[in-house]
């Protein structure tokens, strides 16, 4: 395979003092902070620009030897809507009522999700991120994608702060097995159904599950902590 060489150009460094820095991060820690995810989606659609501008947000994400292993199908049409619904609620209500043991049935019953899933016909826009397994060369051959998971979630977690931070709503969903979705949008056999996020507003009167996040200390640890730690 033919290498490219490295070629450096300047980066282009927006300097903070520290109280800019801080007053920053603490509006954007504020903004974050107030992100839900949304069930109960209103029809009404948010400008198209502001979703393309999550994507193009997304596919700004660091990725493994920036192979950008990602790719965004973006859906408005309703009549494919409505064939994703229709699918994603057979494999999800399936879930609900026979594959899913009760472990799991129990971890989810605090969201209070069933298998019916209107918000994928009520929401504006879908958008479906497919990851690369791997890439195909202009040869047809086969390239190596390194890091995928991790590239594209990423990019997903740049996706959903973008859309908060425009004023937009969506969830993060994962209707599994996921295949249909590779079926239904004609998607090639190196890309494989990562997350389905519905986009748009939250329905007049959402509500969400009453949910607490853990504490500064319950996910940091200093340094390298105490002994019972490790
Ligand atoms: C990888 C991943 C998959 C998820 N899949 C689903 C899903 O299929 N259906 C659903 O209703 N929520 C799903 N969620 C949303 C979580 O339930 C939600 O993020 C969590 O309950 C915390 O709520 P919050 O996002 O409002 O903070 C998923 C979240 C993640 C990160």
């Amino acid at each position: 395979m033919a290498t490219t060489a490295y070629k450096p150009t300047p980066y282009e460094f927006e300097a903070l003092d520290h109280e800019a820095s801080v007053r920053r991060g603490r509006a954007f820690f504020d903004l974050m902070n107030r992100r839900r995810s949304v069930r109960d989606f209103s029809t009404e659609a948010p400008p198209r620009e502001c979703v393309e501008l999550a994507i193009k947000t997304a596919a700004s994400a660091p990725s493994g030897a920036h192979h950008q292993p990602w790719r965004f199908v973006l859906i408005d049409d309703p009549d494919l809507k409505k064939a994703i619904r229709e699918a994603a609620e057979e494999e999800e209500r399936e879930n609900y009522d026979n594959r899913f043991p009760p472990e799991w049935l129990q971890a989810l019953a605090p969201l209070g999700t069933t298998g019916d899933k209107p918000f994928l016909e009520d929401a504006p826009y879908l958008v479906v991120v497919f990851k690369e397994s791997y890439g195909v060369s202009e040869e047809s051959d086969k390239i190596t994608n390194y890091y995928v998971n991790e590239s594209v979630g990423i990019a997903c977690g740049m996706f959903i702060a973008a859309l908060h931070t425009m004023g937009l709503v969506t969830l993060t969903h994962t209707p599994s097995p996921m295949g249909f979705l590779s079926e239904l949008l004609n998607r090639p056999p190196n890309e494989k159904p990562y997350i389905l996020f519905p986009v748009g507003y939250p329905a007049e009167g959402a509500m969400v599950p009453d949910l607490k996040r853990k504490s500064f200390s319950d996910v940091v640890q200093e340094n390298a902590g105490t002994s019972g730690d490790r």
